[in-house]
């Protein structure tokens, strides 16, 4: 298998979704897939779905196809998908409170060890069975904890001092939804969520569709 720090960003942002309908696939049943058939699920054409999976070794046997199961267990470990991580979140507003209530994250690995905020109102209650700690606990807790991912829904002024605190304790990876770019140190990496830009593509898109 290549190495994955050569493959582009843009192949890795294609992987999810591949994973994604391969596990339908496989609640439906469905043992084996052409890459013609992943082409109409996905909507990306055959031929960069095969160069995309050759990246990482290619996993399609001609005249056969693809084994759906497999393709997803790959897929998943390359997605680094088959260990779990504990992560926080900091900040229990309302961004907070959705993503610690969505289930499914657990589900895939994804272990939320705590809530923490800086509001005493807020202190102390449980989100999902998740107590809501004072943020003045973060770095203790993040060190006993093992902690890999921080989640940072707090306002975004104070999101770079949350961002600081979670890589001085030792995590490597911030899930940002604050809308600010983080400064981090090369080993530590961020993936920024930000719903309002996918909300303006929307809106170009209505826009071009509207002056037609
Ligand atoms: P909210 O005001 O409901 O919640 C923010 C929470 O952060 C509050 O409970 C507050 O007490 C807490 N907080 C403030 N300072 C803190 C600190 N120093 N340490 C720990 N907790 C602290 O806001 P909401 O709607 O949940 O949004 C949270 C963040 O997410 C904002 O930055 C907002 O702009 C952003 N956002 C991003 C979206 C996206 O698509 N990326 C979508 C919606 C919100």
């Amino acid at each position: 298998m290549r190495k994955s720090n050569k493959v582009s960003m843009a192949v890795i942002r294609r992987l999810p979704k591949y994973y994604r309908y391969l596990g339908e696939l496989m609640e439906n049943e469905v043992k084996r897939i052409s890459s013609q058939q992943l082409s109409q699920l996905t909507g990306f054409t055959a031929s960069q779905i095969r160069q995309d999976l050759n990246n990482f070794g290619g996993f399609g046997q001609q005249g056969y196809g693809y084994n759906v199961e497999d393709l997803h267990n790959q897929l998943g470990k390359i997605l680094g998908l088959n260990r779990v991580y504990n992560t926080v979140i900091i900040g229990a507003g309302n961004l907070g409170h959705a993503i610690a209530n969505y289930r499914s994250f657990e589900e895939e690995g994804f272990k939320v060890k705590a809530i923490f905020d800086v509001e005493p109102e807020v202190i102390g209650i449980e989100i999902r069975g998740i107590k809501v700690r004072d943020v003045k606990e973060l770095e203790d807790f993040i060190k006993e904890n093992q902690i890999d991912i921080g989640i940072i829904c707090t306002p975004k002024d104070v999101s770079q001092e949350i961002a600081d605190k979670l890589v001085n304790s030792g995590v490597k990876g911030i899930w940002n939804f604050a809308p600010k770019d983080l400064k981090v140190p090369d080993d530590v990496v961020v993936e920024n969520v930000h719903l309002n830009e996918s909300l303006f593509t929307l809106s170009y898109m209505l826009k071009e569709r509207i002056n037609r």
